[in-house]
């Protein structure tokens, strides 16, 4: 089975229920809370592993408690660990999320260990890197550690999968010449690319302009209206799966880990997009970051 690595962030997730978002200034009443394992990295590692993947992460969290339950949830569906760090003196990244009833959510990520990684980290961890098929990162680690890491597996042939998330205004030119597949929804896309991205067709205008950059597949997420896929070639709207959304936390990760899954079993990029839109399609409909996402029994390819 092809390797897949998964460079990227962890979380404990704090995540509070709200019937809708409160306005600036504005106090309101919560409906729940709950503590459960997230991260961006961390959600597509442990993804992927649920899915059937063969996967390592490499990574960092604080010697505390939240730092050994989010390594231990990523090892019960066999993620291996070992290029998780410990880092003293900082704590395990933490995310703050409020769900509203529509199913949206907004984050707030305080980074701590994630916000720790160097270029040092990557090279006790390189062959990890070199050995596998795949790379799969986002933007929750500093991003000269993206970077290194993208140039590490472009020189040995391992693809380069950027989940540019979150949104960023710039990305240097050297990481741009690594990546070969990037996944933004259309905020990251918009901020990525420098234009309104309200509808398929402007999704589809601004994903043609990072092609000019080297990437080879632009793969637009585009929430209920399903995902884009935009080549040299060609450009082909994938509809999305009709479902009753109650929380959208790591609809875009599960997308990501499926692709990476489906390519790893020998599918098309085609085949490996719909079905990320099965997996996200499921994963919206349960609370949770990584507690939402199916296993391979219950969506096959
Ligand atoms: O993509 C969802 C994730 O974003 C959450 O799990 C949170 O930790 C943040 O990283």
């Amino acid at each position: 089975m092809k390797k897949v690595v998964v460079l990227g962030s962890l979380n404990m997730d704090y995540v509070i229920n709200v019937e809708k978002m409160p306005q600036k200034g504005e106090t309101i009443l919560g409906l729940a809370m709950s503590k459960t394992p997230g991260g961006k990295g961390a959600n597509q590692a442990y993804a992927i592993g649920k899915l059937g993947g063969k996967v390592s992460m490499i990574g960092a969290v604080g010697e505390d408690e939240n730092g050994k339950i989010l390594k231990k949830n990523l090892n019960s569906v066999g993620v291996n660990t070992e290029g998780i760090m410990e880092l003293a003196g900082v704590c395990t990244g933490n995310a703050v999320i409020t769900v509203d009833k529509a199913a949206e959510n907004s984050i707030i990520v305080l980074q701590g260990a994630n916000a720790r990684l160097t270029k040092t980290d990557i090279d006790a961890n390189k062959q990890i890197i070199v050995d596998s098929d795949v790379l799969v990162m986002q933007l929750e680690i500093p991003v000269e550690v993206v970077e290194y890491a993208a140039r590490i597996a472009s020189e040995s042939g391992t693809i380069v999968i950027l989940d540019p998330a979150p949104a960023a205004a710039d990305l240097p030119d050297t990481l741009w010449q690594c990546i070969d597949v990037i996944k933004p929804n259309e905020t990251e896309l918009a901020a990525l690319s420098g234009m309104p991205v309200t509808c398929i067709e402007d999704a589809a205008i601004a994903a043609k302009s990072l092609l000019k950059k080297g990437v080879t597949q632009v793969i637009v997420t585009m929430g209920d209206e399903g995902s884009l896929l935009v080549t040299e070639d060609k450009t082909q709207h994938f509809p999305g799966e009709k479902v009753v959304a109650i929380d959208t936390t790591a609809a875009g990760d599960s997308f990501t880990a499926a692709f990476v899954v489906a390519v790893t079993n020998g599918k098309s990029c085609e085949e490996a997009i719909s079905y990320g839109n099965r997996v996200s399609a499921i994963t919206v409909t349960r609370k949770g970051a990584q507690a939402s996402i199916p296993d391979k029994e219950e969506v096959a390819f």
